[in-house]
């Protein structure tokens, strides 16, 4: 059974790891790993495929950044002579990036079933891009793996038909566990000259909505420049942050590599971490201030307090059982939260239903089970339930 997977950025290679591992304890499945190249900076790629010991790239379609829908033709028009050879049995794509939805939309076309692992989360939000992508690729896959209850509401609230539907848990989570021996030995506060004691906070940033508009960035940073006179913050920087920074000029920039016996003090900005130094960094912090996707889940099962800064999510797990709270970009609020949570640490009410660590057990069985090798049409007659245990 030929299974196509999909990576294109940063979060997406975390996704795709568990699911590697997996599929290994599987012989009768051949995996074929396409990169699209969305991400494609060592840091933001290449350390992760080392970190999180993923097999290198069948084919790396090399698309690079671009505007959405140039990226997002890019990936069709490259992927799709691609998948003509390859000719899999079902192709699997996982997260919300521009590379999920141009990868689901190609392999449809071409009559091959698509499975998308973390459908259904919604923030309710159409001006942010990845809801654009969550919504199409849902309503274009034919199995849905979700990560939370919500998501079932939301997708049956869409009309999707229950059958496709199968609540999993988190592959983000698996590979949290699975890679926590080698994140706990992680030498990032060796080589940041934190002491394992004393008090930090980390800071991640890269929405569009934050970061592109000059004003609400300012106003972030402003927030954050008063946060620091509490507690060193670190900053390890999106690339498509670094411009603004560099522009803004009221940050330190430090090389983690360079051995610092000092605490680090104010707003430190940092290059992109890899998956295990940051894991270990976030483990280790008094706070976390983020506008990611994962982090407010990674968090969660951390027991961090986590403050994000966003108006919604589409992960309303990660508040009702786990650490996190949207707090906006308003600098005096981010202040006041920031300051009230390091009073009083939130205390998570226990892992979401599923969040496990068996996600990738559950999604490959479930693959297994509808898709037996040598029927390549299996997976558009099988009947499946929505809730797996
Ligand atoms: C993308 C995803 C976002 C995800 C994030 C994780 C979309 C629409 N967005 O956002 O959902 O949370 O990845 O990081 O798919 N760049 C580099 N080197 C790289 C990658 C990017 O310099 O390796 C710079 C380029 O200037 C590029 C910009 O970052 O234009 C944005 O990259 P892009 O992949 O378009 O979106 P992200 O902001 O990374």
């Amino acid at each position: 059974m030929k299974i196509v997977i999909i990576a294109g950025a940063r979060p997406n290679f975390v996704k795709v790891a568990p699911l590697f591992q997996e599929i290994r304890r599987h012989p009768q499945i051949v995996p074929v790993l396409i990169h699209t190249g969305q991400h494609y900076d060592a840091p933001m790629s290449d350390q992760f495929f080392s970190d999180l010991e993923i097999q290198p790239p069948d084919i790396n379609l090399g698309v690079g950044s671009g505007s959405h829908g140039m990226q997002t033709a890019e990936v069709m028009q490259r992927l799709e002579p691609v998948l003509g050879s390859v000719n899999p049995e079902l192709v699997l794509v996982v997260g919300d990036v521009n590379s999920t939805l141009a990868s689901a939309l190609t392999a449809v076309k071409l009559g091959i079933p698509v499975a998308h692992v973390e459908a259904g989360l919604r923030s309710f939000d159409r001006t942010m891009p990845e809801e654009i992508n969550r919504l199409v690729t849902d309503a274009i896959s034919d199995v849905l793996f979700l990560t939370e209850e919500s998501a079932a509401n939301n997708l049956l609230h869409e009309g999707i038909d229950r059958e496709k539907l199968h609540l999993v848990g988190n592959v983000m989570i698996d590979a949290l566990q699975r890679f926590k021996p080698r994140w706990e030995r992680s030498s990032i506060f060796r080589r940041l000259g934190l002491d394992g004691r004393s008090p930090y906070a980390v800071v991640t940033l890269h929405r569009p909505s934050n970061v592109d508009d000059p004003d609400t960035l300012q106003n972030i940073l402003t927030a954050l420049q008063e946060l620091s006179n509490h507690l060193p913050i670190l900053f390890p920087v999106h690339p498509r942050v670094k411009p603004q920074l560099l522009r803004y000029g009221h940050v330190a920039w430090m090389e983690p590599w360079e051995d610092k016996w000092c605490l680090p003090q104010g707003v430190v900005c940092l290059e992109p971490l890899g998956y295990l130094d940051c894991i270990a960094l976030m483990s280790r912090a008094r706070l976390v201030l983020t506008d990611s996707g994962g982090i407010q889940e990674e968090t969660t099962v951390l027991g961090v307090p986590c403050l994000t800064f966003r108006e919604n999510t589409e992960r309303p797990v990660t508040i009702t059982h786990g650490t996190n709270r949207l707090i906006g970009a308003d600098p005096g609020r981010i202040v006041r939260e920031a300051l009230w949570t390091l009073e009083h640490p939130p205390h998570p009410s226990g892992p979401p239903p599923f969040w496990d660590g068996r996600a990738a057990e559950r999604i490959i069985g479930i693959l297994l089970e509808r898709l037996p090798p040598g029927s390549p049409q299996a997976m558009a007659t099988t009947k499946s339930f929505a809730h797996h245990s």
